[in-house]
């Protein structure tokens, strides 16, 4: 049987054709594919595009190929082999939301507690620390994550450009719940060009040991993101680390090339969560943001050491943030520092204490008078 099931994978790999391939505990499939048949090389923009090596001088570097551990496929010990990528095979994009819909829909239900900056400047670069969380997704169709914006152009020109990563639970796109590093971008206001990992033709990733759409362990409480301007040939570096790591990994990067905005820098940077209601005409799901818990809860979802870079291509502390959220009646946003915040919800959970409470008030009052 066991002969057989390796026959089977050994035919399965000749014919695809990738050279390793590598089951993750969570069932996830990893095919190591070789770096130049990425799609990224598929975009017509980037036909004569040629693969960056990891620049120099780019900040937080680590120095050797580090054993990682913050991702569930890293248990089997994986890494793929030199000149090829791990790539997560597709399974659940049939019930996913990947399909273009119109620009009005897009952010139909969606719901936001965001930290920004209070002044507008060319941005180069941002660092942030993360809380990952395993928040409730309440319907197939909707999402729940933490990550952040890098965004130049505007909605009514319909011109956005925007760069993201972080951590998204999205069951319609990864059919499962659990949270997992998810990277995305777009040049035309999410309409025609939005593309989620490496789904589409775009990003072009270098690393052998880091999984795009891989779900982070249970062991990883927050990770660390960085997405650096290379200033020589401009490409949007991103580099990830887990836990305390002084040190973090390039994963690849967003070639200038795709981009009409964000080739010169970005007009706005923005840090936090964001979920969809999909019941937006009827009674809010019950879908949770960050953690699930308020910013008063110490348990609630955080972004700290927030940093950006602005002209003198250095890595800097924020030091004019600020906070909001678009539904306050569900879900809240506490700024606790310069450089850092707490967001999440809902609030039906902590309303529903205050009615208890306030019964057991009225229930009290009442007893003392009857008395
Ligand atoms: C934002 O900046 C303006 C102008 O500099 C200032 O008046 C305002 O108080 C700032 N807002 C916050 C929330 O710091
Ligand atoms: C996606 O669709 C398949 C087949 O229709 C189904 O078995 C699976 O449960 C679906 N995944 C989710 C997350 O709904
Ligand atoms: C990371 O640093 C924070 C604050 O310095 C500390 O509370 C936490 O325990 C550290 N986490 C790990 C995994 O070392
Ligand atoms: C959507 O809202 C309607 C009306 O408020 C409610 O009856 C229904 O249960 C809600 N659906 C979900 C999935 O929450
Ligand atoms: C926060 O930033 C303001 C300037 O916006 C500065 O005056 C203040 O000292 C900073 N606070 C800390 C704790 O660094």
């Amino acid at each position: 049987m066991v002969t057989l099931c390796f026959c089977l994978a050994l035919t399965l790999c000749v014919t695809v054709g990738f050279s390793t391939t590598i089951q993750s505990p969570d069932g996830d499939i990893v095919d190591c594919t070789d770096i130049l048949a990425q799609p990224a090389f598929r975009h017509p923009l980037l036909k004569d595009h040629k693969l960056q090596e990891t620049p120099k001088n780019l900040p937080n570097l680590a120095k050797d190929r580090d054993e990682l551990t913050w991702q569930t496929w890293h248990r089997s010990g994986s890494t793929c082999p030199e000149g090829t990528i791990p790539i997560r095979r597709e399974v659940g994009h049939e019930n996913g939301t990947t399909n273009s819909r119109a620009g009005a829909e897009v952010t139909q239900g969606h719901e936001y507690a965001i930290g920004y900056l209070n002044s507008t400047m060319q941005i180069y670069g941002t660092k942030v620390t993360m809380s990952v969380g395993h928040p409730k997704v309440d319907q197939v169709r909707e999402f729940s994550l933490g990550q952040l914006w890098l965004v130049a152009g505007s909605y009514k020109k319909g011109d956005l450009n925007s760069i993201e990563a972080g951590w998204q639970v999205f069951p319609g796109l990864y059919s499962d719940f659990q949270p997992r590093f998810f990277i995305f971008w777009t040049r035309d206001a999410y309409t025609r060009y939005r593309c989620y990992n490496l789904q589409c033709a775009g990003f072009v990733q270098t690393s052998g040991t880091v999984l795009i759409e891989g779900a982070i362990s249970l062991m990883s409480p927050q990770i660390t993101i960085q997405i650096w301007k290379d200033p020589h040939l401009g490409h949007w570096w991103l580099s990830i680390g887990s836990a305390n790591d002084t040190v973090l990994t390039p994963v690849g990067y967003w070639p200038t090339e795709i981009f009409t905005c964000l080739s010169d820098y970005a007009e706005r940077v923005q840090w936090g969560g964001e979920i969809v209601n999909t019941n937006f005409s009827g009674r809010h799901t019950t879908t949770q943001m960050g953690s699930g818990y308020l910013p008063s809860s110490a348990k609630a979802a955080y972004m700290r050491d927030l940093e950006i870079v602005t002209n003198n291509r250095d890595f800097q502390p924020t030091d004019d943030l600020i906070v909001g959220t678009t539904n306050p009646a569900y879900y809240d946003i506490k700024k606790s520092s310069n450089t850092s915040f707490s967001y999440g919800g809902p609030m039906h959970a902590g309303a529903v204490h205050i009615i208890i409470d306030s019964i057991v008030f009225y229930f009290c009052i009442s007893l003392f008078l009857l008395f």
